[in-house]
């Protein structure tokens, strides 16, 4: 079967699917995106992504005028579509196409497009047991990464170091040696049992599964800290961890080449992991 994908109203073959060559999220990056997860065939955590991409549209001022529900239809039928029961729907809003300028165009028409791609969560089941480790690269993206924009070429720099360092990921460092997030998941330290983790802020992305870990951990009555945390804390932390869409929750056991507490996954991760797995579950029927 033909991988298919949604561009503006239509499915078609993947192969066949293109945008305008002065679509605005080409020219600019002036286009908002969301990855969610799709498990056993259900989209987790639909109703917080769909949250994210309508504060961002109100953030940068695209007017995106299908409903929830409408745009909620769409996505499942090209889910369905592609009938992977494990995959990543990807989700792409630019501000529409316009001649090449800056400012708006006066009547921007927002243009969709979607994708779905087969994805091994069950992977993560073996990462989480023997950990993975991370990079550090200085921050050098803008003062705005909480809007999910397309603009990612430093976390495609990030990442690039990561893969050819043998990493998993690359932490982004602030100058004054503030660990915010990695390259495309949000990061933890644990210390004396306590989950610590940056705060919501326009220097880290508000992740899903950030979200979702911080509401399973307060339930659980575990200790969630909401503050910034710097390398020094982080190479000294009992435990480390990091979360996305597409790594609901992984032990962070070496940084830079340094072992993070015993250097092995430790039990609050594992007790997270359990959580996390749980609530995947709950929601989609998906099973290790
Ligand atoms: C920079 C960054 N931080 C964190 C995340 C994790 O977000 P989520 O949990 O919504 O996947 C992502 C996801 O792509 C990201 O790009």
């Amino acid at each position: 079967m033909p991988q298919l994908a949604y561009v503006d109203g239509r499915i078609t073959a993947l192969r066949d699917a293109t945008v305008h060559v002065e679509d605005r999220g080409l020219q600019f990056a002036d286009a908002l995106y969301e990855v969610a997860a799709v498990m056993n065939g259900e989209l987790l955590d639909w109703e917080p992504h769909l949250a994210r991409l309508r504060r961002n549209c109100a953030a940068i001022f695209i007017d995106f005028p299908m409903t929830d529900a409408a745009l909620t239809a769409q996505a499942k039928r090209l889910v369905a579509a592609n009938g992977h029961k494990d995959a990543l729907l990807y989700l792409q809003l630019s501000r529409g196409v316009a001649k090449r300028d800056h400012s708006f165009p006066s009547a921007p028409r927002a243009s969709l497009i979607m994708t779905v791609r087969r994805f091994d969560f069950a992977q993560r089941i073996g990462q989480q047991k023997t950990g993975v480790g991370v990079i550090t690269v200085n921050d050098m993206r803008w003062q705005r990464v909480d809007m999910k924009t397309t603009g990612l070429l430093a976390n495609v720099l990030a990442k690039q170091d990561a893969k050819a360092a043998g990493a998993f990921e690359a932490w982004m460092v602030s100058a004054d040696g503030i660990v915010r997030e990695g390259g495309s998941t949000n990061a933890y330290i644990v210390k004396d049992g306590a989950i610590i983790t940056h705060p919501l802020s326009a220097h880290i992305l508000p992740g899903i599964a950030r979200a979702t870990l911080l509401r399973l951990a307060r339930d659980a009555q575990m200790t969630v800290i909401e503050r910034p945390f710097s390398l020094d804390e982080a190479l000294a932390a009992d435990e480390a961890l990091l979360t996305s869409t597409t790594a609901p929750l992984l032990p962070v056991v070496r940084i830079d080449g340094r072992p993070v507490g015993s250097g092995t996954p430790g039990p609050v991760a594992g007790r997270l992991a359990a959580l996390v797995w749980d609530e995947i579950a709950r929601q989609t029927g998906w099973r290790r």
